[in-house]
């Protein structure tokens, strides 16, 4: 079987980081090389973009500026990582991916989906996620958990509305390529979604045998 694409989406505290690592063990039980990853990030140029995105700064970020780092962290991250690993057949995992930037960038900052398309055309070309799975959870639910951590990164210091408007970005995807994603409902006690999220990646492991 080729490696296969899988990615994590959801608002802050979703529990994308938390299941990543359950669905890294699931996989690696079924002996099949599994890279996981994240956005923005995955490679050492591309955390260095990452920093560049996160870190508070008294400067306001330019909205497309936002969205070209993210891109640009993006590029490096296929080129150097994802495409590599999948032609070697391994399985993906990455916490976050281009649904992230409709979500954020799109959604959040209010930048046109139509722009964030083309963009995904010239950094990803064919290539998409065979699975992606959505964290789905109330807002506050999300930033309270999240919130434990300690210190806000830039884009976690935005107002309650700017993550409402993620969700509904990321709850409209979803609606609109059924066969791509899997939403979980990430507001229930974590075993829960455990059980969830194998339930799924049981479906998809069946279905891609076929
Ligand atoms: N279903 C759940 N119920 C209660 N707590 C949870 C649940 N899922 C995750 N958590 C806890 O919430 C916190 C955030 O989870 P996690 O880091 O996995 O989320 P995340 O989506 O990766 O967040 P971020 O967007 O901030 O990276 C962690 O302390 C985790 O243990
Ligand atoms: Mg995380």
């Amino acid at each position: 079987m080729r490696g296969r694409f899988i990615t994590f989406e959801g608002g802050e505290g979703a529990g994308k980081s938390s299941n990543v690592q359950l669905t890294a063990a699931f996989l690696r039980e079924r002996g099949v090389e599994v890279v996981v990853t994240r956005e923005p990030g995955g490679t050492p140029l591309a955390e260095d973009i990452r920093n560049l995105l996160l870190a508070p700064r008294d400067e306001v970020m330019q909205a497309d500026t936002e969205l070209l780092l993210m891109f640009a962290a993006r590029a490096q991250h296929v080129g150097a990582l994802i495409r590599p690993a999948l032609a070697r057949g391994a399985w993906v995992l990455s916490d976050r991916f281009v649904d992230a930037s409709y979500a954020y960038q799109g959604g959040g900052r209010g930048l046109s989906m139509s722009r964030i398309a083309e963009l995904e055309k010239l950094v990803l070309a064919e290539l998409r996620p065979d699975l992606t799975l959505l964290f789905d959870v109330p807002v506050a639910i999300g930033l309270a958990r999240a919130g434990k951590r300690g210190d806000l990164d830039r884009i976690e210091r935005e107002d309650l509305s700017f993550f409402q408007r993620i969700r509904e970005t990321y709850l409209n995807r979803a609606a609109a390529e059924p066969e791509r994603f899997q939403v979980l409902d990430a507001a229930a006690p974590l075993a829960e979604v455990q059980t969830q999220l194998l339930d799924s990646l049981n479906r998809c492991w069946e279905q891609w045998h076929d």
